[in-house]
């Protein structure tokens, strides 16, 4: 049996506009890598931690990669020595899916390490725990497209029912990071916890389409239903130019787009890598007339979600 494996899990935009904890879909980069190595001394341990300007807990009972492992391994009753070094390659607090992809990256690790005595849609739940301690919330729109990749929908979370969707091939996504921090506790807090009828029947009615617009490879319905009339007008207020942004994302040629998960990064889906490369600049160029820098990430859907990469 290996006794290290060092995975990458990728970046992932939750919610896809209309599908607040309930859709996402994984891109092929960034991502962050997780090393773990099976060791002789009992316990779980986070042995280093990269990237994260010493933000993150080093505690093991108190990091959500390591806590995820230990609850994996409690579960199948394992009493194994683990040493975790995590490589942060995204910000946190961007909306890219920062603790989920780490959260991933340990779980699918620790899994491939032992020979796989889980599958990998079971390996789920441990992952949202993970999210659970990272802001408060279980919500699985980007644990489970990070895992499963491609797109998923949550139909359900209880009982837990998660789908993954076909993607058409012309799809592509472009996410930009403005340098301005949003984090999710905050984010989900502001929100109403009531919706209005009208404003219901419109977001399902864009979620249907969504669904449906991936189903048919239908590109143009995809871009149709890409409208949040409940949440993206709260949050957005938390990104200072957000709808010249998105304008500008529409004007160079975007089917739609929206905030990526809870922020403050902003998505935008096109049916070709060039029309994703303008789109991206159009928008950076659009932050920017507000003095915020920002990073340009341009992928197709990642369909295969974490990687074995050493
Ligand atoms: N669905 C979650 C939210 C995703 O919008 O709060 C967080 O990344």
């Amino acid at each position: 049996m290996a006794k290290r494996i060092k995975v990458f899990a990728p970046a992932t935009v939750a919610n896809v506009a209309c599908g607040f904890d309930v859709l996402g879909f994984a891109v092929q980069e960034p991502g962050d890598e997780v090393i773990v190595t099976l060791s002789d001394t009992p316990g779980v341990r986070i042995h280093s931690i990269q990237g994260d300007n010493g933000r993150l807990p080093r505690e093991a009972e108190r990091n959500t990669v390591s806590i995820s492992i230990l609850n994996y391994l409690e579960k199948l009753g394992i009493h194994q020595g683990v040493e975790i070094d995590l490589i942060k390659k995204m910000p946190l607090g961007s909306g890219l899916g920062s603790s989920a992809a780490s959260t991933v990256a340990g779980v699918f690790a620790i899994n491939e390490l032992l020979d796989k005595p889980m599958s990998v849609m079971d390996l789920l739940p441990f992952a949202m725990e993970g999210e659970r301690i990272a802001c408060g919330s279980a919500h699985a729109d980007n644990v489970a497209p990070c895992l499963l990749g491609g797109f998923v929908l949550v139909r359900s979370y209880d009982p837990l029912d998660v789908i993954k969707l076909p993607v058409p091939k012309n799809l592509y996504a472009t996410i930009v990071h403005p340098h301005v921090e949003v984090q999710t506790k905050d984010a989900r807090n502001i929100l109403r916890k009531q919706v209005e009828l009208n404003d219901a029947v419109k977001q399902w009615g864009n979620v249907g389409g969504l669904v449906a617009g991936l189903l048919l490879e239908d590109t143009a319905l995809i871009g149709r239903s890409l409208q949040d009339v409940i949440i993206e007008p709260v949050r957005s207020v938390l990104i200072p130019g957000f709808d010249e942004v998105k304008q500008a994302a529409m004007d160079a040629g975007a089917l739609g787009g929206s905030i990526s998960g809870s922020g403050p990064s902003v998505f935008a889906l096109s049916t070709s890598m060039e029309k994703a490369t303008v789109i991206g600049q159009a928008m950076s160029a659009a932050f920017a007339k507000y003095s915020i820098e920002s990073d340009v990430f341009v992928s197709p859907i990642n369909p295969e979600g974490p990687k074995v990469i050493g």
